[in-house]
């Protein structure tokens, strides 16, 4: 039998946006909780490497950052949404300092280091060592911990969303979620005045990722079957240097890296990147994956190289202590010898269309951090601008729920899950084969260069399966596994359907039916035929709560 719970508030992620959205909220006295599919150590917030972008040198601008995230972004940013993102940026870092983040700082001046990544025309990222996205997760895991009105729910998935009819509006209103109690092994309904997505990116739709496994796109598939638009999902950026090692699939070299002088090499040792843009190196992130990927198919290589070597090791060891370690275990030592790196999915640029205060298409519910598109990042992410944005439209979505949540009456109590039914799968082998066939087609026909042909091949396929995966999900208990699975597929699906009506080449989206940009910069905005209706306006005014 399912559990009922009841909070002011559910927030589904514990990652940087999901947790510090909860802390705001719970410092405020709400009642708030906290789900997270895995152990709260998980997500892309922990495996962060290079840092979080914001103004903190007397050198560098406001406008300057707006400027780099405008550019990096191929046309294709909201200028209101960067403006308003880069301009909180210094308070949201101050927040988090104030709960106990230890930022590296310059040993001569005390002030934060700041290095450089990809695009950005100045030093302007906070890092502690190579390992910011641990010690962020550390401090605000700490700190949610530490609220009397948060309870954490360690191996707990979504299912899917509860709604009922708004009386006052005459729409519908999500009041909470169908949840997977791993431990219990059964599905809890969790009942909420307003919910907060907060699950992350979908990299793991690709064979090849930077991402962990938790990143199979549950909040974008959970929002658009209950009538939420998506937007701009042909975004997905490859990041140009993971570790090339069968064993390491994911491992990331930081972009710091470069920023601190690395090089890459083909394996001859030939320079490429001032070939392709005159920033080399330091290019925004879709010409360096694109050019690695022309000069691998051009030379017929598997990888080619990074190289620090030119820089003292003990330079190299202290700034990059993590990679360092990491990198010996696979037998490479980067204070001596060019490590082999290959680009790999690391982010989704699109997700669900939200507005400045992180709401949705549908009444009460918010989505922030990765699984959100604000029209922050356009056709491509500038380094270091995610852990900014989830900081950021964590305090936005915060505010708003904390203005409008005395408003929402109590939700009522909805059916149990219904399991009658369905029995226990006895071939769970289908899902693990369906999975690796998905994420290979995926790579092949939806990677970093694509053709209509090869979309076309991949919608055929997405199809098939999503066919059988509804089969297996209308007989069989859920599972993790299952639901991860489905909820990929209808992102896989997605994907493609953005990447066919995009008939250009811009940012991310590379195609080479149609290699020139349009001169006008449109946004794919995909509406589901239950469109949940609550019409939300991208420019609409600000919060206006002390940060
Ligand atoms: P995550 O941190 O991914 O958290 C998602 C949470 O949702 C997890 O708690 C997960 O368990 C939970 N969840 C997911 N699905 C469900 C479900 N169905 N039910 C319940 N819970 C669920 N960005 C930067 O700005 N700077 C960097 O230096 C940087 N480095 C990176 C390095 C790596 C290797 C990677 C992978 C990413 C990096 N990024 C970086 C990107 C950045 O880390 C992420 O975009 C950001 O951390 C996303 O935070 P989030 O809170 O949205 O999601
Ligand atoms: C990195 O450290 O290279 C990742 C930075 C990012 O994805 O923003």
């Amino acid at each position: 039998m399912s559990e009922y719970h009841r909070y002011d508030v559910l927030v589904v992620g514990s990652g940087a946006a999901g947790a510090s959205c909860a802390i705001r909220l719970a410092e405020r006295g709400y009642r708030v909780a906290v789900l997270s599919k895995s152990s709260l150590h998980s997500g892309s917030t922990w495996l962060a490497q290079g840092g979080v972008a914001a103004v903190f040198d007397s050198e560098d601008s406001i406008e300057a950052h707006i400027r780099d995230t405008l550019a990096a972004g191929a046309g294709l940013c909201h200028e209101e949404v960067v403006r308003f993102t880069v301009e909180h940026g210094p308070a949201v870092i101050q927040w988090l300092v104030e709960r106990g983040m230890n930022f590296t700082r310059d040993p001569a001046t005390g002030e934060f280091h700041l290095t450089r990544e990809g695009g950005h025309s100045h030093r302007r990222v906070l890092h502690s060592a190579d390992a910011t996205g641990k010690a962020v997760a550390e401090t605000l895991t700490d700190r949610l911990l530490a609220q009397p009105t948060v309870r954490a729910f360690e191996d707990h998935v979504i299912v899917d969303l509860i709604t009922q009819a708004d009386c006052n509006s005459r729409k519908i209103r999500c009041t909470g979620a169908y949840v997977l109690n791993r431990r219990a092994d059964r599905v809890d309904v969790f009942l909420a005045k307003a919910v907060v997505l907060a699950t992350g990116g979908a990299s793991r739709v690709y064979l090849y990722s930077s991402n962990p496994v938790e990143a199979s796109g549950d909040g974008i598939a959970v929002a658009w079957r209950q009538g939420c638009r998506v937007a701009n999902m042909e975004f997905n950026q490859f990041h140009p240097t993971c570790l090339y090692h069968p064993q390491a699939r994911s491992l990331l070299l930081t972009e710091a890296l470069r920023g601190e002088g690395a090089v890459l090499r083909l394996p001859s040792g030939e320079r490429f990147m001032d070939r392709f843009h005159p920033a080399a190196e330091l290019a925004p992130r879709d010409i360096v994956a694109r050019a690695i990927d022309h000069e691998m198919k051009r030379l017929g290589v598997d990888f080619v190289y990074l190289d620090i070597t030119h820089k003292p090791a003990e330079f190299v060891k202290s700034h990059f202590p993590n990679v360092y370690e990491q990198c010996l275990k696979y037998g490479f030592d980067i204070t001596r010898e060019p490590v082999p790196v290959v680009p790999a999915a690391h982010y989704t640029c699109g997700g669900i269309l939200t507005d400045l205060h992180g709401r949705t298409d549908l009444k009460n519910l918010y989505a922030i951090g990765e699984t959100a598109w604000t029209g922050l990042h356009g056709a491509n992410r500038m380094a270091s601008n995610s852990l900014l944005e989830c900081l950021v439209f964590a305090w936005s979505a915060a505010e708003h729920i904390d203005r409008v949540i005395d408003t929402i009456p109590e939700p009522a109590e909805p059916a149990p899950w219904d399991e009658s039914r369905v029995t226990y799968s006895d071939e769970d082998v289908v899902i693990s084969h369906n999975w690796d066939e998905l994420r290979r087609f995926m790579w092949d026909y939806v990677g970093i260069v694509r053709t209509r042909k090869r979309l076309e091949r991949a919608e055929h396929r997405i199809r098939l399966l999503q066919r059988e995966i509804q089969e297996y999900y209308s007989n069989y208990k859920v599972s993790r596994d299952l639901l991860e699975l489905r909820n990929l597929a209808l992102v896989a699906e997605l994907i493609i359907r953005s990447a066919m009506e995009r008939k250009e080449s811009r940012g991310l989206h590379y195609t080479l039916d149609y290699p020139d940009t349009s001169p006008i910069a449109r946004d794919t905005i995909l509406v589901p035929m239950n469109f949940a209706g609550q019409e939300v306006i991208v420019r609409c005014d600000p919060p206006s709560g002390h940060l």
